[in-house]
């Protein structure tokens, strides 16, 4: 049972749907978009998605006598910056590796957004020269050891806070949050659409919602541009999620992932993605990012076009963070 793990509270609480009815009304009025602001979810350094894994985590960190956080993403990770936000928080140091996992035009990629706001808070921030991959890397084990020979005590958690043991129970508990918030609405959603990159928001959430047989319902929109890595991942989380919190067993079937938005690469925004990231700004003055939320924003105006969801289908789209990376892509965006 999920009510068997310590959390450590990082957020305010539930966090706010709300409709989005001038984008509904966009895509033809067939279909009822709300919005699920995981972006709006806590004091800590902007929010996002990351804290609600954190806060299973946090326990684990603490009890094993670390002084120091260590973690790994790309130059703009939205996972780091909170990663330095939590070590802040929780009084420990933080070490971070930063890697060229997007190939950038902006002169201050390197200087701006996420990645300022973590040397803001204090974390130390080694920039390393290697590409994507969502796996365990070298340069994040050689981190680890560099805190050891200090002295330090390391605490590991992977990219996304991801391949981690409980990295999936934040995501698990949000299903428990959608559905008292169904119970005060008055309705189910019909589908739930999140972005999927290193899987464990998705494959928490596909532990969470077979607790009522929704998880096929749960559309993971692709930001990774290597769906065969994160499908399977998204899979293992969700299958030993499932089996800490006591849920069913998990089948290939169970994960649906969309794999044509994530295109040209990880991290850079297709004229596509640019378009869907204007119009939700411009209907609903809800800021979307070119790495993540675009993409998944892009999918579900594109799948909404198709037809994907029958007429009437009401869908959470999961708004889960990112907004920070933006001032990484000034020159895109330098006519708006
Ligand atoms: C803003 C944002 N959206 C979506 C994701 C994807 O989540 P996950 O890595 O758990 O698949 C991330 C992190 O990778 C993120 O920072």
């Amino acid at each position: 049972m999920l009510s068997d793990f310590a959390r450590y509270p990082l957020t305010f609480g539930p966090t706010p749907i709300e409709k989005l009815s001038r984008l509904s009304d966009h895509l033809g009025g067939g279909v009822e978009v709300f919005a699920k602001r995981e972006d709006c979810n806590s004091g800590l350094a902007l929010g996002g998605n990351k804290l609600r894994k954190l806060e299973y985590i946090v326990p684990d960190a603490i009890a094993s006598g670390a002084d120091t956080l260590v973690s790994i993403g790309g130059v703009q990770s939205n996972h780091t910056r909170l990663v330095a936000a939590v070590a802040a928080k929780i009084g420990m140091k933080c070490h971070l590796i930063q890697e060229a996992w997007v190939p950038h035009e902006d002169a201050v990629y390197d200087r701006v957004g996420n990645i300022m706001l973590s040397r803001i808070m204090g974390a130390q921030v080694n920039l390393v020269d290697d590409g994507f991959d969502i796996g365990i890397r070298e340069s994040w084990l050689n981190a680890l050891e560099a805190v050891r020979a200090a002295g330090g005590v390391p605490y590991a958690i992977p990219a996304g806070a991801s391949v981690h043991k409980f990295g999936g129970l934040g995501y698990a508990a949000f299903a428990d949050e959608v559905r008292a918030q169904e119970r005060d609405l008055g309705f189910a959603f019909d589908y739930i659409v999140t972005c999927t990159v290193t899987g464990s928001t998705h494959g928490g959430m596909i532990a969470g919602f077979a607790a009522d047989g929704r998880q096929r319902r749960v559309i993971g929109v692709d930001a990774s541009f290597t769906p065969g890595r994160t499908r399977a991942q998204v899979l293992d989380i969700a299958g030993k999620t499932s089996a800490l919190i006591g849920g069913p067993a998990i089948v290939e079937d169970d994960v649906v992932i969309v794999e044509d938005y994530a295109y040209p690469a990880y991290g850079v925004p297709s004229p596509e993605t640019l378009e869907a990231i204007r119009l939700a700004a411009r209907l609903e003055g809800m800021v979307t990012d070119p790495v993540y939320e675009g993409k998944s924003m892009q999918g579900l105006i594109d799948l909404a076009g198709k037809g994907y969801f029958p007429a009437g289908s009401r869908i959470l789209y999961v708004h889960l963070g990112g907004a920070p990376a933006l001032n990484g892509y000034s020159y895109t965006f330098r006519n708006g």
